[in-house]
């Protein structure tokens, strides 16, 4: 199989049409088997609840080459299971965590020429969604619904290797404490853009979520979870319910307990206790880490590990994780779905 002519490792973040994707369709109480497509438009009825109330939502996983020559998911059923729970809180119907998986295994194996070889930095990343459409006008759960996934080659998150970023706290928040914070639905990334533009017009890299009940305790890091290492070298990270449950943070979890013998605790972050932390990093699909330099909450700047230099436990633990994923470090069972 002739790979794309793409310079790998130029590739950024960005939409690329590949050749195949997957659509299927609820109606009458089912999803039908669902096939691949090439046509990348989507026509939809014009009082689609996707469109007006938000009906929505998405996940996102990616595909990685190995060295011998095999492509690999990462945990694809976390992914299943955190879109279940998604489509059950804005009331739309749940894709079989089955139906998910071989979704994703379908589309990669008909773009192999589009999955980034081993090594380029660059991976695949899939795009999984579900939507409300049909006819309808009022505030009421769609008719009839379209699960699809798409995928497209992306870069490497860390263009120089991995460069600590700055943060600064947000008086705005992106979820309610009993709303859906949890849930990985496009209302919460509606209402981050401005929060998210303000803080980079102020030159950081993006805003920081205190909770939303009482705006003392660190929740997300723009669109990825929060972790510390403490002085005395635990893992923590925020326990809260509008958080969105991190694929990569429940991972990092696993490899601090098993592999680097840390003990792994989710706790409150109080923003004015941040001289309890050695480092800091953010995590999430897209760069598996991002190191936290700094943050800055009213006024002040307090500096983690270092500003340009990341840390020793944060590099271990971005090694050991990208490690799994790239199939250069045993997994833990189940972790990984072999495509190919
Ligand atoms: C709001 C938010 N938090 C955290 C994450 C990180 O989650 P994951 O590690 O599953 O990619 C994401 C990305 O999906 C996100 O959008």
């Amino acid at each position: 199989m002739q790979k794309k002519d793409i310079k790998w490792s130029e590739l950024g973040f960005s939409y690329i049409k590949t050749d195949k994707r997957y659509i299927s369709r609820w109606k009458d109480g089912k999803w039908d088997d669902g096939q691949l497509v090439e046509d990348n438009m989507i026509p939809i009825n014009e009082g689609s609840t996707c469109l007006h109330y938000g009906q929505e939502c998405f996940e996102g996983l990616k595909a990685y080459s190995t060295k011998d020559g095999g492509i690999q998911l990462f945990r694809p059923d976390e992914n299943a299971k955190r879109m279940q729970k998604s489509c059950a809180k804005v009331l739309m119907p749940e894709v079989p965590v089955e139906k998910f998986i071989d979704a994703c295994m379908q589309v990669v194996k008909a773009n192999e020429a589009w999955v980034p070889p081993y090594g380029s930095g660059a991976t695949l990343y899939l795009r999984p969604f579900v939507i409300g459409v049909g006819e309808n006008i009022g505030v009421r759960p769609a008719p009839e619904y379209i699960f699809g996934v798409f995928c497209m080659p992306v870069g490497p998150y860390f263009k120089g290797g991995m460069t600590p970023v700055n943060f600064i706290t947000t008086d705005a928040d992106r979820a309610a404490p009993n709303g859906t914070g949890k849930a990985k639905v496009g209302g919460n990334y509606a209402a981050s853009l401005l929060s998210h533009k303000e803080a980079v017009d102020k030159g950081f890299a993006d805003c920081i979520y205190l909770d939303p009940s009482t705006h003392t305790k660190i929740d997300e890091v723009g669109a990825a979870n929060f972790f510390g290492v403490t002085k005395d070298n635990k893992f923590i990270t925020p326990h809260s319910s509008s958080i969105l449950p991190s694929i990569t943070r429940i991972s990092l979890m696993q490899v601090a307990k098993d592999y680097l013998g840390m003990e792994a605790i989710e706790t409150d972050v109080y923003v004015d206790k941040l001289d309890m932390f050695a480092e800091a990093g953010a995590c999430g699909t897209a760069a598996v880490i991002t190191p936290i330099g700094g943050i800055e909450h009213k006024g002040k700047f307090h500096v983690f590990h270092s500003e340009t230099e990341v840390g020793p436990v944060t590099k271990k633990l971005y090694d050991t994780l990208y490690g799994i994923q790239m199939g250069d470090v045993k997994a833990p069972e189940g972790w990984i779905y072999k495509v190919k």
